[in-house]
């Protein structure tokens, strides 16, 4: 847990508008992001996992790492994700080219991705394609530490999309909320 801290820290101050925080996520807003996985729940994508806070939430609620599909940008936090968690999928990549890489397959897609630093075409991008590898029925999970939705009203009604379930997670530094959205 240490040596992932340090790896973050590092990141994080090598890469600061990548990475968009100082440190990772904590179990307590991880298992809020993992809420409702299980063995059976269908394959699941992961945005921007950094180095694994979120993915050991989501295999310890029992999704097999064959099931388990990660997009990250960082070169360093891909290898350290490679080794980390074996059996499961690092494509080394931008979340928004993740329906070049798979169909619409995905049970949920969990969102580590610090959208509210991102402009708002990227963030409108990201969403869509977490669509685009969604099944029928799927739901994106994202994080977010503002008061507000990281997409506008405009981008909602664009995506075809509702936000169905928001939960304070308070044992977070900062304090995040966890926001499902869902095809209107
Ligand atoms: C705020 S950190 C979150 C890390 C981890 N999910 C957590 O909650 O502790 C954001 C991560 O997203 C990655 N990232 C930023 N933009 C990305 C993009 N467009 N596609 C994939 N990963 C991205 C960064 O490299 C970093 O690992």
């Amino acid at each position: 847990m240490f040596q992932d801290t340090k790896l973050f820290l590092k990141e994080a101050l090598r890469n600061p508008r990548m990475v968009s925080a100082v440190a990772p996520s904590s179990p307590a807003l991880a298992r809020a992001m993992a809420e409702g996985l299980g063995p059976g729940s269908g394959p699941v994508v992961e945005f921007g996992p950094g180095t694994g806070r979120l993915t050991e939430a989501i295999l310890a609620a029992g999704v097999p790492p064959a099931k388990l599909t990660l997009f990250e940008m960082n070169e360093e936090f891909v290898r350290h994700l490679r080794h980390r968690f074996p059996g499961v999928t690092v494509v080394h990549g931008p979340a928004q080219t993740a329906p070049d890489h798979m169909g619409a397959t995905a049970a949920r897609v969990i969102s580590g991705l610090p959208l509210l630093s991102m402009p708002h075409p990227l963030r409108e991008d990201i969403v869509g394609a977490a669509f685009q590898v969604l099944a029928p029925g799927g739901v994106y999970v994202q994080f977010t530490y503002g008061p507000k939705s990281p997409l506008t009203p405009g981008q909602m009604v664009r995506l075809g999309l509702e936000v169905g379930h928001s939960r304070k997670v308070w044992g977070n530094l900062p304090p995040a909320r966890v926001l499902h959205f869902r095809r209107a």
